[in-house]
């Protein structure tokens, strides 16, 4: 059976994964976090995977805050390039698989289709810059690998997330302005956490080596669309007035237009997408 250590188990995903896998007999899964690993040393990721004789790696662990990263950006490049440098090379060093996340924010939103995993990234922040430096160097590594970008992840999980802000706002105010002009897919982290267990059990047929996928929910709309989705699911008196991003100056510039195109996902894995109208319904009740 496959020893499969999670990093950043307390976060969004990380969090959905263990509730999905914890007490189950057919998979056997090590939680760990900062306090437990640091996945910015090099050592103690070397020591715990041999400790443990880890097969499997899913890192979730990361630095997810995209304005902080402007200003703190040695934080954002340890945790974000160094740290899967480190679980890569000890991926390379045994021979196990890695499953790394990345971002929708590696593209610079000058689409307005889909993207799609050929498609050239330009991040527009140091956010995406340090997703996109993780995203090569576990590819330079040489190791068994494949990498998920994902985009606009919730979960009641979180310690902060786009829900949560609302939700908070929504039972404050009356009035809450939302941009209109950035177009992505909300994504619930449990839905994405299914989706690297399905996977899991079929990456030791086929050899990957930095191999990048693309996953959200399906469907698209604006940040100013999900607040009012969440607005009207929790029956909240509060009105959302949608603004354009230039009445919303924040320290990292967002891609105005972020969605993934998940026909490869589901072509290889057979991955199943739901429509992320469909799951913000369902998890809206555990918020
Ligand atoms: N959140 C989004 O909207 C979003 C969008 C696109 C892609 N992604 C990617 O999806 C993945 C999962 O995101 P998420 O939202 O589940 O992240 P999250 O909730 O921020 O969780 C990340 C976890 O990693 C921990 N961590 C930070 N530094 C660490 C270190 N040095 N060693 C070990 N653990 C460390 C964090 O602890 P602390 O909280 O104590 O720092 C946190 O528990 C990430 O790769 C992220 O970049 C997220």
């Amino acid at each position: 059976m496959d020893n499969i250590l999670i990093t950043g188990a307390d976060g969004q995903l990380g969090s959905e994964l263990r509730s999905l896998t914890e007490g189950r007999s057919d998979i056997q899964c090590l939680y760990t976090d900062c306090q437990d690993l640091d996945i910015t040393d090099a050592d103690a990721v070397e020591k715990f995977v041999t400790g443990h004789s880890i097969t499997k790696i899913i890192n979730c662990a990361a630095y997810n805050n995209v304005d902080g990263a402007e200003t703190d950006s040695d934080a954002a490049i340890r945790i974000n390039v160094t740290g899967p440098m480190n679980l890569a090379a000890a991926a390379a060093r045994h021979g196990i698989y890695l499953v790394h996340l990345s971002s929708d924010f590696v593209f610079d939103g000058t689409k307005s289709t889909p993207y799609h995993e050929s498609d050239k990234p330009a991040p527009l922040s140091e956010y995406g810059r340090t997703k996109l430096a993780g995203e090569i160097a576990i590819k330079r590594s040489g190791c068994l690998s494949i990498i998920i970008r994902t985009s606009w992840l919730y979960s009641p999980a979180g310690k902060k997330n786009f829900v949560k802000t609302m939700l908070r706002i929504g039972a404050e105010e009356e009035i809450v302005n939302v941009v209109y002009d950035q177009t992505g897919t909300p994504t619930y982290a449990k839905d994405l956490a299914e989706a690297i267990l399905h996977i899991l059990p079929q990456l030791d047929a086929v050899p990957r080596y930095g191999e990048i996928f693309h996953y959200s929910d399906e469907g698209s709309c604006s940040k100013a669309e999900w607040a009012q989705k969440i607005m009207t699911l929790k029956k909240t008196d509060c009105d959302v007035n949608p603004i354009p991003t230039s009445q919303y100056p924040a320290p990292a510039k967002r891609p105005a237009y972020s969605v993934l195109d998940k026909s490869l996902i589901r072509t290889v894995f057979g991955v199943k997408v739901p429509l992320w109208e469909r799951s913000l319904s369902k998890a809206i009740r555990l918020f």
